[in-house]
């Protein structure tokens, strides 16, 4: 089963690009990959669990400092936006890049802008960006790009930022100056996951755990299942399922919905009284928490098939509890379910984007085929379905 995405790419290719636009070479380059989030999901705006893993698909940074101030912003894969030129000192949140072809360009400038909104001495560079992380598929390409853009200007200018401050940053980017309320998950794991290991999260104490996750010494493999829809709705839902969880958090007397313990679900349920959608909202980030620590007890003892049931729980849990999945992303885990998969759900925010299944190597093949198949039969467009491989967080390659 080949790569749609083609996952790779070198940093040759971004330097001589990043030469051919600005005239020079670049300082270095530096790579971040996207994530699929194995199980946790919508559990880090609740101070919850998380346990993602890196792709192989990686957005590159060539970079240079420059000594005038001036931050110049250039992507491969949005060449008709051409060179954008800001100016570092006067970023801010209300004087974000404009227009739909420079929209892009707000996740890098939101960085340098959240870098020296904490006081730190980050000044004029050019960049330029290429990516092979599939984009509007749920795989975290933001991510990628923020944190790309975070570890070139940490090492242009000599910051000394440890990974996990370099995913604060970009997440208070994303959420200050790009305008999403994400959570801190898809920055953590550009920023910190590790080679052959799942990322086990608390995003609360944002400590961290690299948990091994051997597909291959177990004859298993993962799939990722781009549906390829994209839903417009999606940002109103997701801050609105935010709400909901603030809402509950308030209405049972804690700070965050990390603080039921499974153990107290039921009379938590009880106190919420009538309003069942709020139940099953507290329901799923309770669960969905006790799903990634079960994950991480059976990944410990190297039991990664016994993961498969709690994927396709969580899969249910998200559809309808949370109510964040759509009709593709369910035939997804039905159809590779029925065929035989070890377990499967949705990844990622949800309303279209990614799933993830994890099937036997021998089964790989057959089971990507079904869901294929399905989606023909469906009526759906074709679904580009890939495997993956646990691979390294952000890295200076050059
Ligand atoms: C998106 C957000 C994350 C997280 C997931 C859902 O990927 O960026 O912070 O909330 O959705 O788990």
């Amino acid at each position: 089963m080949s790569d749609p995405y083609g996952a790779g790419h070198g940093p040759e290719r971004t330097a001589a690009a990043f030469a051919a636009v600005y005239g020079g070479p670049p300082a270095g380059v530096w790579a971040a990959p996207g994530r699929v989030n194995l199980i946790g999901e919508h559990t880090d705006y609740n101070d919850g669990f998380v346990m993602p893993l890196a792709l192989p698909h990686t957005t590159l940074a060539a970079a240079a400092p420059r000594a005038d101030g001036r931050l110049r912003l250039h992507s491969g894969g949005v060449p008709e936006a051409g060179v954008i030129e800001l100016r570092i000192a006067e970023l801010a949140p209300t004087a974000a890049p404009r227009g739909a072809a420079a929209r892009w360009a707000t996740y890098p400038a939101g960085v340098a802008w959240a870098m020296r909104e904490a006081g730190l001495a980050v000044g004029g560079a050019d960049l330029h960006l290429d990516s092979t992380v599939p984009t509007g598929a749920g795989l975290s390409s933001s991510a990628a790009l923020e944190v790309a853009t975070a570890a070139a200007l940490n090492d242009l200018y000599e910051l000394g930022l440890a990974p996990q401050r370099l995913a604060r940053l970009c997440q208070r980017a994303e959420n200050a100056f790009v305008g999403v309320p994400c959570g801190i998950m898809d920055q953590t794991a550009s920023a910190c996951c590790t080679e052959g290991h799942a990322l086990f999260l608390d995003t609360r104490l944002l400590t961290r755990r690299q948990v091994p996750f051997d597909l291959a010494a177990q004859g298993l493999r993962l799939l990722v299942v781009d549906t390829r829809v994209r839903h417009e709705l999606a940002d109103g839902a997701y801050a609105n399922r935010r709400a909901s969880c603030e809402t509950a958090a308030r209405a049972l007397g804690v700070r965050a919905l990390r603080d039921i313990p499974y153990v107290q679900l039921k009379s938590a349920l009880a106190d919420l009284g009538e309003d069942d959608r709020l139940r099953r909202r507290v329901r799923h980030v309770v669960t969905e928490n006790r799903r990634v620590e079960e994950a991480v007890a059976l990944l410990d003892v190297g039991e990664v098939r016994a993961v498969g049931p709690l994927l396709t729980a969580g899969h249910a849990s998200c559809r309808d509890d949370f109510e964040v999945s759509c009709p593709e992303l369910d035939l997804v885990v039905e159809s590779a379910n029925a065929a035989g998969a070890l377990g499967a759900r949705m990844t990622g925010a949800g309303f279209g984007g990614s799933a993830i299944v994890l099937v036997t190597e021998a089964d790989a093949e057959r089971i990507g085929q079904v869901v294929r198949d399905a989606f023909a039969a469906a009526g759906y467009r074709a679904p580009r379905v890939f495997p993956t491989l646990p691979s390294p967080g952000a890295r200076r390659l050059a």
